[in-house]
């Protein structure tokens, strides 16, 4: 169960919770003579019929204003047909408990705006994590309380992160990243319901599942959007960037408790998906364009399983970090005396980049990513000339130290 002392106002922005919402006419009226929005009333200057562009296009004479081929008009604002269908392939109860936004970092950036007061309050972040959670309590002006994962396997610090919560009531959010990046770690879905669950903690806990549809999901591992019927201080985000392959069109997608998507979305900006992404989101949850994510899943799983084994058989390598539930691996570099070195895994980025092109992440800066290369996992024959490369400049960086 929730704490029983969560009351949703008293963790919104007073201000945020006093807004009165953005309203426009279309909100209520979509048909007719549509001159309420200063669009183009004589239609795009794009020419639709360029074989490079691929829009749908109005018929002539056509009076139906749908946005959907009329990209003079704007969007529509709540976007409930890709929320209907996505929530029906999440298996969630309604599609009313969503906010549909420019990617997870808009998701990501509502949150803090919505639930942080700037200069005041703070998040709560477990390192290493998605750099972008720092950054965007940065530009909100938020306090972060860091509690580092427990190694070697990138776990939640319960005791501690309880102990945090408990000491300071001035933090609002804490962001568990699930799978992690760049850990790939899950954090176990008991450690999350420890924290939903936390009576000392009356804010909101985050789930980042950008990369959940690479988890081979078992009883301790999986998502966690379900449980937003039963945790009314539960946010999950999810994004089209990853499984999808649609990182292009920046859809990500909040899942929440009715109230606060209702919050959430009278913050947002009316308009802030666009038409085509709303056409490709859309077409991304075809029962045709499902299998095919799967069957790249599929593949991507089977990728991650071979580079593993090739990666843990290289000198020069330690161990593959983490327990690999995302489309990418942290690849420890050692020394010759076979210890994480950071500075030799720092030299392979820096030469794979320059003279290989062949570009990696590195992550040897971050908590408990000594000597670490993240690396995702490419298709088959990206794959191949990754281990080549990467066993030339294991070679010409083994005497260095
Ligand atoms: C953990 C995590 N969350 C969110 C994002 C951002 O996703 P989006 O492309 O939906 O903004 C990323 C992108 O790499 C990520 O790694």
């Amino acid at each position: 169960m929730a704490p029983s002392n969560f009351n949703l106002k008293d963790v919104v922005r007073p201000n945020i919770w006093a807004l009165d919402p953005y309203r426009c006419a279309r909100d209520d009226y979509w048909e007719g003579i549509l001159i309420d929005a200063n669009e183009n009333g004589f239609g795009t200057c794009i020419n639709l019929d360029d074989s490079e562009i691929s829009l749908p296009k109005p018929k002539p004479n056509d009076k139906d204003m749908n946005s959907d081929t009329h990209i003079e008009r704007y969007p529509d604002p709540r976007q409930l047909d890709f929320k209907t269908l996505f929530a029906k392939f999440r298996g969630l109860s309604s599609p009313n408990g969503m906010f549909v936004g420019v990617g997870s970092d808009e998701s990501i950036d509502i949150i803090m705006r919505v639930f942080g007061v700037p200069g005041k309050d703070k998040i709560l972040v477990t390192p290493p994590t998605y750099g972008m959670y720092s950054v965007c309590a940065a530009t909100n002006d938020l306090g972060v309380v860091k509690v580092p994962l427990l190694l070697p396997n990138f776990q939640l610090d319960v005791p501690k992160v309880k102990e945090a919560l408990k000491n300071d009531p001035s933090i609002k959010l804490v962001l568990l990243c699930s799978p992690g990046n760049p850990t790939g770690s899950c954090i176990t879905k008991n450690d999350i319901r420890e924290i939903l669950e936390f009576e000392d903690f009356k804010g909101i806990v985050v789930v980042d599942e950008a990369y959940i549809d690479f988890v081979e999901e078992n009883e301790s591992k999986g998502s966690v959007a379900t449980w937003v019927n039963k945790y009314p201080n539960l946010i999950v985000t999810q994004t089209l960037s990853k499984s999808f392959g649609l990182a292009g069109i920046r859809c990500g997608i909040a899942i929440t408790s009715d109230e606060i998507a209702a919050i959430i979305n009278k913050t947002k900006a009316p308009y802030n998906v666009s038409t085509p992404a709303s056409l490709i989101a859309r077409k991304a949850l075809s029962d045709e364009s499902i299998a095919k994510m799967k069957e790249n899943i599929g593949k991507i799983i089977e990728e991650r399983t071979k580079l593993i084994n090739t990666f843990k058989s290289l000198d020069g390598v330690g161990e593959i970090l983490g327990t690999n539930d995302g489309n990418f691996i942290l690849v420890q570099v050692v020394n010759k005396n076979g210890v994480p070195s950071s500075n030799r895994a720092n030299k392979i980025y820096k030469g794979m980049a320059n003279n290989e092109k062949v570009v990696v992440r590195y992550r040897g800066n971050e908590y408990g990513c000594q000597g670490g290369l993240r690396i995702t996992i490419g298709n088959v024959e990206d794959n191949v000339v990754l281990v080549e490369k990467f066993k030339k400049l294991l070679n010409e960086t083994i005497d260095e130290e």
